[in-house]
């Protein structure tokens, strides 16, 4: 997929160390309930490999990736793709590759078989939100209070859609 110096493609191995520093630019108790990461990786894992990742590039640099995956890995879930992470480097960010990593893990849910595509986003992250929504994704719950960060907590949002 392409947009003006925006591409999307499969991740390899190699990718792992421009993906770590893309979360080490973008962690924030906003964006993710995660720990700070250390910057030290792996970037891929056993849960995570370079099979379930999508990488942008931003005029020939490695910029984001989103995570496509099965949350329960049961024949009666099949059906159903997640989104397990999407981020952009600060600087690549508003040119739109974070629409078009969305475009592609759509396509790519599509072309597995999947009917729905599903992912969770933190309650304050608007700008996720908003993007999701432009990308046909709806509100389907919400897990009031599922983290504490800051000192407050804060709700996990589910979104999801349909692909047939
Ligand atoms: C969410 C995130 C992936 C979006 O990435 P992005 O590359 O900036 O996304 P896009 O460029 O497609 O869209 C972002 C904004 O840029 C605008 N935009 C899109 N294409 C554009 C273009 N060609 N030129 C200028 N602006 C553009 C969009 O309108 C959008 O604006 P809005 O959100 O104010 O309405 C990125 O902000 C990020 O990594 N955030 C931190 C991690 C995170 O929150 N991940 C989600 C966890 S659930």
């Amino acid at each position: 997929m392409e947009q003006t110096g925006v591409t999307v493609r499969p991740a390899v191995e190699s990718d792992g160390p421009a993906l770590v520093a893309v979360d080490v630019a973008t962690w924030s108790t906003v964006v993710t309930p995660g720990p700070q990461p250390d910057g030290e990786g792996p970037f891929f894992s056993e849960r995570t490999p370079p099979e379930a990742v999508l990488v942008c590039e931003v005029d020939g640099e490695v910029a984001g990736y989103v995570v496509l995956r099965q949350e329960f890995p049961m024949p009666s879930h099949a059906h159903v793709l997640e989104i397990g992470g999407l981020a952009v480097g600060p600087g690549a960010q508003g040119r739109g590759a974070g629409r078009l990593l969305v475009e592609a893990a759509v396509e790519e849910a599509r072309r597995r078989g999947a009917v729905k595509l599903s992912l969770r986003v933190l309650g304050g992250n608007d700008g996720a939100r908003r993007l999701y929504e432009r990308c046909g994704f709806v509100v389907e719950g919400v897990l009031a209070g599922e983290f504490v960060l800051d000192g407050a907590e804060v709700d996990d949002v589910l979104m999801a859609r349909r692909l047939d």
